[in-house]
């Protein structure tokens, strides 16, 4: 199902995006050489009860997982892609770590995702990574003006993605988002312009990006969740919900404060 927000929901919206994006610059700001993957997640689970919101992951058992999630926030650290499940692992100068966070407050849902490098050392290759898929989200929120398709938004990611020389996966991508975490439509990472449904305002709806450095194949780690590249190779990931207006897209998912 396809949900339009009303202005009211939209305003409550704009509240659970800031305080993803919020949430995700504290756990950020406090990630170090030594950091635990189940302090991160102790951090998040504290941070989502005191503002009163709830978690759209604990109790979560989609058909892509094993059982429920029973975490507060996805932390996958260099192969690891998506659906990172927090575990004993304490972080190491250098890892590349990609935090996702989808929460509830207000009956309405947002869902943001950063990739950074921890520690002091800062690979080429992965600061390329990144600023690949980050520069592929920018080109999707541009493309989700007035008047656009869900293809424009994949086409511009997709474009992005390959001419960094990155070949890209379609079984994970973006989606609308609103009362529940994942809904329709689907916003595959590669597409054709002009194709799909046609946005409106007051559709909401999560963009995510994410590569793998050389390979298009993912495996699934033992843990029945955390989605890993095939090869080993690293792996990046950046997701903003975007809120679309008469005027063109509104990212919801911005920290009220600067880094
Ligand atoms: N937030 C993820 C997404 O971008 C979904 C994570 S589901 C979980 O769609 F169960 F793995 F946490
Ligand atoms: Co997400
Ligand atoms: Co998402």
């Amino acid at each position: 199902m396809i949900e339009i927000l009303n202005p009211a929901e939209l305003a409550r919206a704009k509240v659970t995006g800031a305080l993803v994006a919020d949430i995700l610059q504290t756990v950020r700001s406090r990630c170090t050489v030594g950091t635990n993957l189940l302090d991160i997640d102790r951090w998040t689970q504290t941070m989502i009860a005191e503002a009163g919101a709830q978690s759209c992951y604990v109790d979560y058992e989609p058909s892509f997982g094993r059982g429920p999630f029973g975490h507060y926030i996805c932390t996958s650290v260099n192969d690891a892609v998506l659906h990172g499940l927090p575990f004993d692992y304490s972080l190491a100068d250098g890892d590349l770590l990609t935090l996702d966070l989808t929460v509830l407050k207000g009956g309405v849902a947002a869902d943001s995702a950063i990739s950074f490098i921890v520690g002091d050392s800062k690979p080429a290759e992965s600061v390329a990574l990144i600023d690949a898929t980050e520069r592929a989200l920018r080109a999707g929120i541009a493309a989700a003006g007035p008047g656009a398709r869900i293809g424009d938004i994949s086409h511009a990611i997709g474009s992005v993605l390959s001419a960094a020389g990155y070949s890209i996966n379609t079984e994970f991508g973006g989606h609308g988002i609103g009362s529940t975490m994942h809904q329709d439509p689907h916003v595959a990472n590669t597409g054709q312009p002009g194709r799909g449904y046609k946005l409106r305002p007051g559709l909401l709806l999560a963009l995510e990006p994410w590569v793998m450095e050389d390979t298009d194949k993912l495996v699934t780690d033992a843990d029945g969740w955390t989605l890993r590249s095939a090869t080993g190779c690293r792996t990046a990931h950046s997701e903003h919900t975007i809120a679309i207006t008469d005027n063109g897209a509104e990212i919801i998912t911005l920290p009220t404060q600067a880094a």
